[in-house]
């Protein structure tokens, strides 16, 4: 770890310290991702604060999330709907799947959040068939070599005027150059290129500090559906 890691690494426990304190739920949450032996990958509690004011910026009431691990990202957003909102988050792997119903439940957020087993990218071509209604938020934090083929039917999925919210699109500088047997930082590289060119949002892409230890730069990014942009 070199000198510019260990002063990121300050910052970002800095940063946290001051506005990324977890409700007693999320602690839980944590804890029992580490007892069930999942990933300690989930969001870190920056990125869930700033998922917080977003949601509670635009007004958002209904909230699709891909990719839930635990639960952890689903709690933080779900704290920060009103009474009627709802949350559904798609994941794939079973055991993931059950520890984040447990957390979900120990949470008391059970009639908020709605946790469906299954693969991200027919689920979602399944609901776009059926006519579901859009989104005003959608959160894609799930496998990096999908991401390109993510963004089409989330736009979709994504009501005019919606929040678009993906994380871990820098990859500790990764993107800049992939290498050529990178598969999941080549497809994070191209959709970032799709997100700056799709005419239908209007997009940021800001550089977030991650990691299980802290201070790895990663980056999300913050797209807006065009109000004018119909419902397609
Ligand atoms: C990693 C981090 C993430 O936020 C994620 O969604 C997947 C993987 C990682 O650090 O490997
Ligand atoms: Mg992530």
């Amino acid at each position: 770890m070199n000198i510019y890691h260990e002063q990121a690494r300050k910052v970002q426990f800095y940063l946290e310290d001051l506005f990324g304190r977890e409700s007693s739920s999320l602690v839980n949450v944590r804890r029992n991702m580490d007892q069930m032996g999942l990933p300690p990958i989930q969001i870190t509690p920056l990125i869930g604060k700033t998922l917080q004011l977003l949601i509670k910026i635009a007004g958002a009431k209904t909230i699709l999330e891909i990719g839930t691990l635990g639960g952890y990202s689903a709690i933080w957003m779900a704290e920060a709907l009103p009474t009627d909102g709802k949350l559904l988050t798609i994941e794939q792997n079973p055991l993931h799947c059950t520890a984040a119903r447990a957390n979900i439940s120990a949470a008391n957020l059970t009639e908020v959040v709605e946790v469906i087993e299954g693969e991200g990218l027919p689920l979602l071509e399944a609901m776009i068939q059926k006519g579901t209604a859009l989104f005003d938020f959608i959160f894609l934090d799930a496998d990096k070599s999908n991401y390109p083929h993510y963004l089409e039917p989330i736009i979709q999925l994504t009501r005019p005027g919606g929040l678009i919210v993906i994380d871990n699109l820098v990859r500790r500088g990764k993107v800049l150059s992939p290498g050529a047997n990178d598969r999941q930082t080549q497809a994070v590289a191209l959709l970032n290129q799709m997100i700056a060119n799709d005419q239908r949002l209007e997009s940021v892409i800001l550089p977030t500090l991650v990691g299980y230890k802290g201070g790895d730069l990663d980056g999300i990014s913050i797209s807006r559906k065009r109000a004018d942009c119909g419902a397609q």
